[in-house]
This record gives structure tokens, C-alpha cells and sequence, in this order.
């Protein structure tokens, strides 16, 4: 039982002796600043200058040009995705030892699953995450937020990621899930326990401290399928688990369920937490778009994939070899792992001319690689879009005086692949 789970198995890796370590691999250092305040600058400088390099920091393989990218996430035969939940930082014995004692399942179900188990998990959640179900959500996400400006609205300054951006997504996803809103509290600290455990630079002691609560989050997305399968409701666990008691499907179980609810209960608010944060920032930031959108709110859907562009909330994903390849001259061995840098991809000028510029009306924004590509294409990508869009949609409408405070510090957590402003302090004119 406890040997499939993905948190624990050790990931084969080639070491550092196999691999060389030049000018980039040295000074890449993702848990620090400068990079951590700002990647943008190293981005440009590994897609011109070292498009493939080895960074003995986290021992992955670091590839940053949009084509690169893109062929991996095309070829999952030759790129698995087995290690995308695997922490980067090694968990010590001990934990994983912990965890394992528990004997819950943690297999690979989705996000790091190959075909052809991924196929099957993925057809599964993927039927009932339909445009009727975003239909279904919609006038939630309007009240959520209309309910959090209302009572924002009359400061006439705020943190927006406190009063906006942080709860909100969690709370949509609750009702997605069918969650009382009461454990949103509990959702937002595991998940963000879960985030540095995953993608973080913790200490072994941190980490070991951090297991009693990672169970917790596990053994309550098996409870929560137990409890729904005798108290449905119209939500969409709801609808997995009675669609599996119906169909029977070949090779999947209550698992599968509870494990993708392990999945969503970080991708589903995590992400779009971080994306509105990057998004309205960088929209504040250029004067002139914030204010086209106040004049002209059918710029929304193209202003949407252009902040997912220019400040995607996942700046990096991951794959794994499962043969050696070559990806420009560089010879990448068997059972490696790759960090691709979906945030430097996005802004190839192969592919998007003047990337660094913030542009409403460029044409092939939603080439964005931010929710990735292929049979791993973000599930999520729908609500997420719908988010942004009625975030937008409020905020330009009640709130155009909008702007940001000046001279603020952004700060950002340690975290390879998650990035968003943990503040953003805005102020507007009362009327
Ligand atoms: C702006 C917000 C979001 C961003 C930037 C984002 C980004 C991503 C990325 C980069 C991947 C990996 C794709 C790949 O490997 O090719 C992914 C996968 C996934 N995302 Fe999202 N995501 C967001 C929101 C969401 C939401 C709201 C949900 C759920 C409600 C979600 C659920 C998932 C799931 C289940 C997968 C795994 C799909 C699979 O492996 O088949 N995401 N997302």
C-alpha cells in the first residue's frame, strides 16, 4: 500500500557528478533573491544565453526556450511526469516514515501520472468538469466577490490579497468541492504547508513539523468521499462519486476520488490566488491597460491571457526522462529531471515579440505555455479564466480609481514553481 505513494519513493535521480555545472548552473539559486523578487532577468538570461543547463541546486536539468518546452510537454513518452508532486527538497527518513505509518494511499492519479492510468483518471474527473458545471459555479464566484468588495469598498485602501485574492479562490473551490465554507481556514493552511513540502526549500526539522498536518489534509479528502457518497449534494465530488457507483469504471476506485481531491485542494486556489495577484499588479502597473479595461470591459478575455502570459502564477513545471535526449547540444541522461521555466517561455521572442512588454492586444497571447500543454493541460483552466474574468469585471467596473501604493515591498514565498505577491497594498477613491 504505502510504497506507491508518490511523496515517499525515492525519484532515481543522476546525481550531480554525472552532469557539468556552468555559468548558470552556479549562480541559479531559486529560493533567493534576487531571483525570487524578480526571475524575469534570469529568465532572459538562460533563454539567450544558456537555454539548457544543470542547476545542482535542486539536481534538475533547467530548460527555458518556448520550442524546448514545448516538445517536451508534447512527448510524454519520452518526458514523464512522475515527478511533477515529487518535493524537490528530499524529505528525510523520518518523515516520510511518518507518513508512510498512516497507510494512506498517495498514488500518481493525475498531475504526475503517465499513460495509460493517466488516461483513464483523467477521462473520469475531466467528463464531469463540463461548461455546465462552470455554468453552475458562476453566480458563486459573482456573490463571493461582490459580497468581499462591498465590504472593502469604503476603506479606500486595502491589501488586496488579504481581503480579495487569498480567501476567494479557496472559497469557490469549496463550494466546487462541496466543502463547508467553515474549513476554509484548514484548506489555506494545508495547502500552503503542501506548496513548500512540494516545491519549498525547507529544513528536515520544518519538514518533519510539517507532517501531522499534511495528514490531516489527506485523511480528510477520504472522509470528505465517504461522507458525500452519503450526503450528495449537486457539487462535483458529488458527482464523481456517483458516477463511479454507477459506471463501475475498469481500474479506478474511491481513490482516484479522494486523491484528485488531495490534487484540487492546492491547484484549484493556490494557482488563481497567485495569478490575480501577479494579474493585478501588473495590470496597475501599466497605467494605460487598467484603464482601457475600465473603458472597455470586452477587453477582458484578451487581457486575461495576457496576464496569464506576462505573470504566469506557475512560473516553472517539471517532467522526467525516461530516456537520454538531446535539447540544444546538451546531452540530458536517462531518469533526469527537467524544471522548465514556463514563465521564460513566455516571453520568447521567437514566439511573442516584445515579450516583456504587457500588451492587451496581442494577438497570440493565449499561446501562454502557464497552464501547460498536451494531456496534462491544466483541468482547472476554465475556472480559473472565470475567476479572473469576474475579478475583472467587478474591480474595473466599482473600482476604477484603482491604483497601487506606492513604494511597497512585494514579497514572495520560497517556492520553485508558485509564485505570487503575499501583499499587494492598493488604495481608490471613495465615493
Ligand atoms: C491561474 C490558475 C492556474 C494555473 C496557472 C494552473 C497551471 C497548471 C499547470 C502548469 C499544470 C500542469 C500542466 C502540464 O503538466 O502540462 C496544471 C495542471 C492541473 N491543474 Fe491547473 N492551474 C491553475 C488553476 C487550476 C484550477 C482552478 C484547478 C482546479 C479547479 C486546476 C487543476 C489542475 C489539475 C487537476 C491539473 C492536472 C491535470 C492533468 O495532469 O491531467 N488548476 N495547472
Amino acid at each position: 500500500m504505502a510504497n506507491d505513494n508518490i511523496y515517499t519513493q525515492t525519484t532515481s535521480n543522476t546525481g550531480e557528478s554525472a552532469c557539468p555545472v556552468t555559468g548558470l548552473g552556479a549562480t541559479f539559486h531559486p529560493f533567493d533573491d534576487p531571483y525570487l523578487a524578480d526571475p524575469y532577468p534570469f529568465f532572459e538570461q538562460a533563454r539567450q544565453g544558456e537555454p539548457v543547463f544543470y542547476s545542482p541546486e535542486i539536481n534538475h536539468w533547467v530548460i527555458s526556450r518556448y520550442d524546448d518546452i514545448k516538445r517536451v510537454f508534447l512527448d510524454h513518452e519520452t518526458y514523464s511526469a512522475r515527478n511533477a508532486q515529487t518535493p524537490v527538497t528530499p524529505w528525510p527518513p523520518e518523515a516520510a516514515a511518518m507518513l508512510n505509518a498512516q497507510g494512506l494511499r498517495l498514488m500518481p492519479n493525475l498531475s504526475n501520472n503517465d499513460p495509460p492510468a493517466h488516461t483513464r483518471v483523467r477521462a473520469f474527473v475531466g467528463d464531469a468538469f463540463t461548461p455546465r458545471r462552470i455554468q453552475w459555479i458562476e453566480p458563486h464566484v459573482r456573490r463571493l466577490i461582490t459580497e468581499a468588495i462591498d465590504r472593502m469598498i469604503g476603506l479606500g485602501k486595502a491589501d488586496l490579497v488579504k481581503e480579495l485574492f487569498y480567501e476567494i479562490p479557496a472559497r469557490v473551490l469549496l463550494v466546487f468541492l462541496g466543502i463547508p465554507d467553515a474549513d476554509v481556514a484548514k484548506v489555506k493552511t494545508w495547502s500552503e504547508g503542501r506548496a513548500l513540502l512540494t516545491w519549498g526549500r525547507l529544513t528536515e526539522a520544518e519538514i518533519v513539523a510539517q507532517i501531522p498536518s499534511f495528514i490531516e489534509y489527506v485523511r480528510y479528502c477520504y472522509q470528505l468521499v465517504a461522507h458525500l457518497e452519503q450526503h450528495p449534494g449537486e457539487d462535483y465530488t458529488s458527482e464523481l462519486v456517483q458516477k463511479l457507483n454507477a459506471e463501475h469504471p475498469e481500474g479506478l476506485s474511491k481513490d482516484n476520488i479522494a486523491v484528485a481531491l488531495f490534487g484540487f485542494l492546492m491547484a484549484g486556489h493556490e494557482t488563481t490566488t497567485n495569478q490575480s495577484g501577479n494579474g493585478f499588479r501588473v495590470l496597475l502597473e501599466n497605467r494605460t491597460a487598467w484603464q482601457n479595461l475600465c473603458a472597455d470591459q470586452t477587453l477582458i478575455p484578451q487581457a486575461i491571457e495576457e496576464i496569464l502570459r506576462h505573470q504566469s502564477g506557475v512560473i516553472s513545471w517539471r517532467r522526467y526522462t525516461t530516456k537520454e535526449v538531446v535539447i540544444q547540444g546538451q546531452t540530458i541522461p536517462q531518469n533526469s529531471q527537467l524544471l522548465l521555466l514556463l514563465g521564460a517561455a513566455n516571453y520568447d521572442e521567437a514566439v511573442f515579440a516584445h515579450g516583456e512588454q504587457l500588451d492587451l492586444q496581442r494577438k497570440n497571447a493565449r499561446q501562454h505555455l502557464s497552464f501547460g500543454l498536451g494531456i496534462h493541460y491544466c483541468l482547472g483552466a476554465p475556472l480559473a479564466r472565470l475567476e479572473l474574468k469576474i475579478f475583472l469585471e467587478e474591480m474595473t467596473r466599482r473600482m476604477p480609481s484603482l491604483r497601487l501604493v506606492k513604494d511597497q515591498t512585494y514579497r514572495y514565498s520560497r517556492n520553485t514553481s508558485h509564485r505570487g505577491p503575499l501583499s499587494l497594498w492598493a488604495e481608490w477613491d471613495v465615493v
